[in-house]
């Protein structure tokens, strides 16, 4: 969308600078080159245009993909803030030993959460006690509080959608 009007508008301005020079040059008479003071425009105005396509349409562009990268989630599905957030919480914390595709994690020591999609409430109670019925060990509190809450929706939100 931004991306969209940043384009529509530099083409404007460019349209507009034609029509105006085009205007300019066919009221003037005397034939000689540019003036100084045109030269000079137009040398201010190629650099704005270049500081405009070469900087900022860039970093408009960087900005709004970032924004929208980091909530995109497999099978169209939009992240929250918070689900966000959980998303590099597990990558850090939890993708060494679970399998996620959502999270292109494929740790084999605990459970392969795509093919179990535990519930939130599960998920938040091995967060908090961890795991240790004889298939291996999950350390307890890995993360806590707002954090865990944000995984654990997060995983509950992916698991099990992989495409
Ligand atoms: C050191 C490896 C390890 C890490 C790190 C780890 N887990 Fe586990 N997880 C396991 C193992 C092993 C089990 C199964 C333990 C058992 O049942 O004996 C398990 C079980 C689970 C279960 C199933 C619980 C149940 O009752 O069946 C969930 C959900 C889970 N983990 C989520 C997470 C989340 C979320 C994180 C990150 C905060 C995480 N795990 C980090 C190893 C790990």
């Amino acid at each position: 969308m931004l991306q969209t009007i940043v384009f529509v508008l530099v083409f404007v301005l460019l349209g507009l600078s034609v029509v105006g020079v085009a205007m300019r040059s066919g009221r003037r008479r005397k034939p000689a080159g540019p003036t100084r003071a045109e030269r000079r425009v137009t040398a201010i105005g190629v650099t704005v245009l270049t500081l405009v396509l070469g900087l900022a349409v860039p970093a408009l562009v960087l900005v709004d993909n970032s924004e929208s990268k980091a909530e995109d989630a497999p099978g169209g599905l939009e992240l929250t803030k918070a689900q966000a957030e959980g998303r590099q919480d597990f990558k850090i914390r939890c993708a060494q030993c679970h399998t996620l595709g959502a999270s292109n994690a494929v740790g084999k020591v605990g459970p392969n959460l795509d093919q179990m999609r535990p519930p939130k409430a599960l998920i938040l109670d091995a967060i908090e006690k961890g795991r240790a019925r004889g298939q291996g060990q999950m350390p307890g509190g890995l993360v806590s509080g707002e954090d865990a809450e944000a995984v654990a929706s997060y995983v509950a939100a992916v698991a099990g959608r992989t495409n």
